[in-house]
Order: C-alpha cells, then structure tokens, then sequence
C-alpha cells in the first residue's frame, strides 16, 4: 500500500489529549488532536503505520497509530508503560500538551489483498498496529473474504479491548480466536498458547493472505503453520519493531538487514524478513 505523506523530519507537531483511557494496568490509549486545526483536517493515514510522539523535555517513541482511518477528529495511540518516555506519557491526562511526528512507514498492503480470507495473528500489545486494519475491513466487508482474528496474551487480565473481541466474534464471516497462557475466572476463551490455536483458523488459503505482529517467536511459529496449509508465501505480511530514532531512514538506529524499519517497514512480506527472524536475535 503507498503510505500517505507523513509530516517529515520537522520539529514535531504540538497536539492535545483528547482523551486518555485505562485499557490494562499497564496499558492506556491516548487519543490526541493536533492544534492545528487545517494539519488535523489534512491528517490521514494507513492502518500500519506509526508516529513519533515526543514527550517535551523526555523524549520520542515510535507508536502505532490505533483509530479508525476514517476518523479525522482524533489520532489514538495504545501503548503499554515500559520506560522513561511511555511512564511519562502514561502521566498524561486531557489537555496535556505532546509533540506529534507522522505518519510514518509503510502500513499494510490492504489494496493487494482485496478478495482474499484474512487471517490477523497478533500477541500482546501486537494488536495495536492491527486493531485499525480491522476497522477498515468492517467498514467495507464486502471487499474481504473471510476475516479471523487471532489473538495472544500471557495472562487473561493482559487482554485489551475484551467487548470488542466479543462483539467481532458475533459477526458473519468472522472468527474470534483468543488465548491466554494463564487464564481467570469466567475466561471465556483458550487456556494454552496461541500457536495451540492457529489449526482451527477457518480460511481459503488458495485465496487468503496473513498479517501479523508480535513477539517474533510467535510469527515465525504461526508463518510455518500457516504456509504448511498452503498460503502462499507471496502473502503473508508482518510488522516489525526495532528501536528508533529519526523515524525517517536517517540514523540507521531501526536497522534490520540491508532495510531500515521506519522507512522500509514497520511492514515487511515474508519473503524480505525470514531470513532474518532464522536468526534468534538478530
Ligand atoms: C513501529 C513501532 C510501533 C510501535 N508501536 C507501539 C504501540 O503501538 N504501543 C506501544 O506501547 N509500543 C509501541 N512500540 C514500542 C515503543 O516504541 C517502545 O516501547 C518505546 O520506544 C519504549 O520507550 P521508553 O522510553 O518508554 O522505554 P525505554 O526506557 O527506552 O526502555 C525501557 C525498557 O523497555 C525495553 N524496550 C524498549 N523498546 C522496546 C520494544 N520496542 N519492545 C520491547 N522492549 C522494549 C528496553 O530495552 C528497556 O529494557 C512500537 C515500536 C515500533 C518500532
Ligand atoms: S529510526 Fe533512524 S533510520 Fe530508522
């Protein structure tokens, strides 16, 4: 997909929480505005990609983008309280002020795969760059062939957006299959690991495509299940995370192989990454 122009390698663009959201203890979704108002109005971007938000006097941090395309109001973020820039932006509340870079890199290839059965595979906080791609398929459904979404999460509290999931797995034409590896009291789904899950997805793989994000032991595991079912490997999709800096192909602080992920990614097909994620580690 060709990723909209994103705001460069300017300073960064001055925004406000809209709103700020607890989704886990560790997690919370941010949904900003750009001050600007006629920047706000010609923001656009593609499910996928990320932006850079800076929190002034601290630092930046590479973010996958969470709305919905179609919403020009508010840009959300959901993002998982790890270090010294995400604590402090886990401290913002409704009219703080955050500096926004984006969007950047390259989102997922949703015009390629118009027809197809699509299988999500995502774990943990991997859903972030995904949950827009699945926003965009529900508002044109008659585009997509089958849609199931499968999700993991170490322990059943870890699971953001839980009505949604069971709201998705009401759905025509939509399987929902989630697993925790620890589970909870009136824990509706799987119990087990996530790569248990991957035989019961329901899908053409003559005509289906895959897009995954998460810990890159899980992708591996569920890119070998799915291509022993047949998807060809022409169509299997993942987003990769490494640290960053300049977000656009500057620093060489994203490095993967002969790509930089910022530029060249955060999604890449699997014919340019598996020899890579061969590598533990690389
Ligand atoms: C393209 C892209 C999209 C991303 N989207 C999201 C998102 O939607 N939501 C979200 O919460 N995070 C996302 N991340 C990860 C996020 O950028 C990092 O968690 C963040 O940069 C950490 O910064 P910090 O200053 O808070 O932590 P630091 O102080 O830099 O690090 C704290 C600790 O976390 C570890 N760490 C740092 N980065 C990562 C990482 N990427 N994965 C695992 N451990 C890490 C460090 O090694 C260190 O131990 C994304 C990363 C990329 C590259
Ligand atoms: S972050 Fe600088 S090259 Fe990618």
């Amino acid at each position: 997909m060709k990723a909209p122009q994103g705001m460069d390698a300017g300073p960064p663009h001055a925004a406000t929480v809209v709103s700020r959201t607890q989704e886990s203890p560790t997690i919370f979704t941010l949904q900003l505005r750009l001050n600007d108002a006629a920047a706000q109005a010609a923001y656009q971007f593609a499910p996928g990609q990320f932006n850079m938000l800076y929190l002034y006097g601290v630092g930046e941090v590479p973010i996958s983008i969470t709305s919905d395309p179609g919403d020009r109001n508010d840009i959300g973020h959901t993002i998982r309280a790890l270090g010294r820039v995400t604590r402090g932006l886990s401290d913002l509340q409704p009219g703080d002020q955050v500096g926004l870079r984006g969007p950047f890199g390259r989102g997922w290839p949703l015009q390629e795969v118009g027809g197809c059965d699509l299988v999500l595979v995502t774990g943990g906080l991997g859903c972030a760059p995904v949950v827009s791609v699945i926003h965009y398929i529900l508002k044109r459904r008659d585009r997509f062939g089958k849609l199931v979404i499968i999700q993991g999460v170490k322990h059943a509290e870890d699971l953001i957006w839980r009505e949604q999931y069971e709201r998705w797995a009401k759905l025509p034409d939509t399987q929902v299959l989630v697993a925790a590896s620890e589970g909870a009291a009136l824990w509706p789904w799987h119990v087990g690991r996530v790569t248990d899950l991957f035989g019961l997805a329901q899908f053409n793989p003559a005509r289906a495509a895959a897009m995954m994000c998460g810990p890159e032991g899980m992708m591996r595991v569920a890119a070998d299940s799915l291509l022993a079912r047949g998807l060809p490997d022409s169509r299997l999709y993942l987003s990769m995370e490494r640290n960053m800096q300049c977000a656009v192909g500057l620093c060489g602080h994203c490095q993967l192989g002969g790509s930089f992920v910022c530029r060249d990614g955060p999604v890449f097909s699997w014919g340019q990454v598996k020899d890579l994620l061969a590598h533990r580690g690389f």
